[in-house]
Formats: C-alpha cells, sequence, structure tokens
C-alpha cells in the first residue's frame, strides 16, 4: 500500500488558506502554487540518494555530500499541473519535464487524453507527477497509467488538495505510487468537485473562467 503524506507546515497551511479564498486573484493564485509546490518538492524529494564528496573551502576540506546524480522527471497533467513546474524546476533547476495533456469530460467525469510527451529516457528517470487536486483520482490514474506504459517505474504523485475518493482510488490503482497532499479534503460534490477544495484549479490559474 502506497503512503500518503500530508504536509502540516506552517508555511504551506498559511498559503493554502490564501488559495482557497475565492476573493484570491490570479495573479496570486498562480504564484501560490508555484510557492507552495517549490515548499512540497523539498519534503517530497527528501529520499533523494546523496554522495559524500571532498570541497576545499578556504581554510580546509570539508566532507560534503551533494545528491548522486539521480535522474529525475517532473510530470505535470494539462493544464494545472503547469501551475506547480515552476516551483519545481526553481529546486532542481536540471530536471526534465514531460507533460500529460488531460480533460475531465464534464458529462462522464472521466479523463480524456489529447498529449503525452516525456524526455527519452523516461523508463530510467524517477517521476514526481504534479497536479494540484485529486478529485476522482481518474486524472491522476490514467496519467500513471500511460506513463507506466512508456517503462516508468519510480513514480510519485504530488497534489496540492486531495480527496479521500481520490486517495483511495490511487492506491487500488497504483499501490505503489506514494501521494503526497498539502491537505486532505472532505468529500467530492455532485459534480465530483473537493469540498471544501479551491474550486477549478485550472480555470484559477488560467484566468479562464
Ligand atoms: C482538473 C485537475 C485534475 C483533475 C482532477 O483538471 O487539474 O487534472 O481535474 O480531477 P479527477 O481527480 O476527478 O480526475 P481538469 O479536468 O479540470 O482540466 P484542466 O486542468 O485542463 O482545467
Ligand atoms: N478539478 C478541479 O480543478 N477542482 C476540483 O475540485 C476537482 C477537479
Amino acid at each position: 500500500m502506497s503512503k500518503v503524506v500530508v504536509f502540516d507546515h506552517p508555511l504551506i497551511q498559511h498559503k493554502l488558506s490564501i488559495l482557497r479564498d475565492e476573493k484570491t486573484s490570479v495573479k496570486v493564485f498562480r504564484e501560490l502554487i508555484s510557492e507552495i509546490a517549490m515548499l512540497m518538492c523539498y519534503e517530497a524529494t527528501r529520499d533523494l540518494p546523496l554522495e559524500e564528496v571532498d570541497v576545499k573551502t578556504p581554510v580546509a576540506v570539508a566532507k560534503c555530500h551533494r545528491i548522486a546524480g539521480k535522474k529525475l522527471a517532473v510530470v505535470p497533467i494539462l493544464r494545472a499541473g503547469l501551475g506547480m513546474v515552476d516551483g519545481m524546476v526553481s529546486m532542481m533547476p536540471n530536471v526534465k519535464v514531460g507533460h500529460i495533456g488531460l480533460y475531465r469530460d464534464p458529462a462522464t467525469k472521466e479523463p480524456v487524453k489529447y498529449y503525452f510527451k516525456m524526455p527519452a529516457d523516461i523508463a530510467e528517470r524517477d517521476v514526481i507527477v504534479v497536479d494540484p487536486m485529486l478529485a476522482t483520482g481518474g486524472s491522476a490514474a490514467a496519467a500513471i497509467d500511460f506513463l507506466k506504459e512508456a517503462g516508468a517505474k519510480h513514480i510519485k504523485l504530488m497534489s496540492i488538495i486531495g480527496a479521500p475518493e481520490g486517495v483511495a482510488k490511487m492506491q487500488k490503482a497504483h499501490p505503489d505510487v506514494d501521494i503526497f497532499v498539502a491537505a486532505l479534503d472532505d468529500h467530492l460534490n455532485e459534480n465530483a468537485y473537493i469540498v471544501p477544495g479551491l474550486g477549478d484549479a485550472g480555470d484559477r490559474i488560467f484566468g479562464t473562467k
């Protein structure tokens, strides 16, 4: 069974309270999504392997640690996942970025794929899938199906808000994929929106409503 990590760090919780507010502007919403992703990235990469290196300071040689050449990829689920990419890239400037285009059919609530472009060596990379909302879990589970078909083996999912229904679906479909969220909300409403949630993440990031 996969692990579910809920970030209770005060900085993340503070930013999340502003993000949820319906009065928050598109500009501030975008900035917060990026900042929260950056803070979450810090914790979600805690298990990256390190190697020891000798570094000559002006005073002496210090035994230091650097990330041991781990190959990583960040994969946003379009559109809303794009909002989290900047924050991740600012923490990991050399990371490769793949894209999965999915939208939820408004009638069936099922994910529909329209784009898939990965780094050529995705099968050798550890992958962090990013999408602010884990609602029914349909989009995340489908995205991870496509990634596994492409050969990816070590995958994590990072979402800002998760619903219990989405977590359950993910854990059933992909018990090997750990889930990182800043908040685990109460339930889904009749339109499969997260309650209390923050509304439509894509529309709020891109100002499309
Ligand atoms: C949103 C969100 C997730 C999905 C979550 O995307 O960004 O991808 O819904 O819902 P689920 O867990 O029930 O699948 P949406 O389909 O609204 O597309 P958009 O990002 O292009 O607006
Ligand atoms: N997608 C969103 O953007 N918000 C929700 O609450 C559910 C799905």
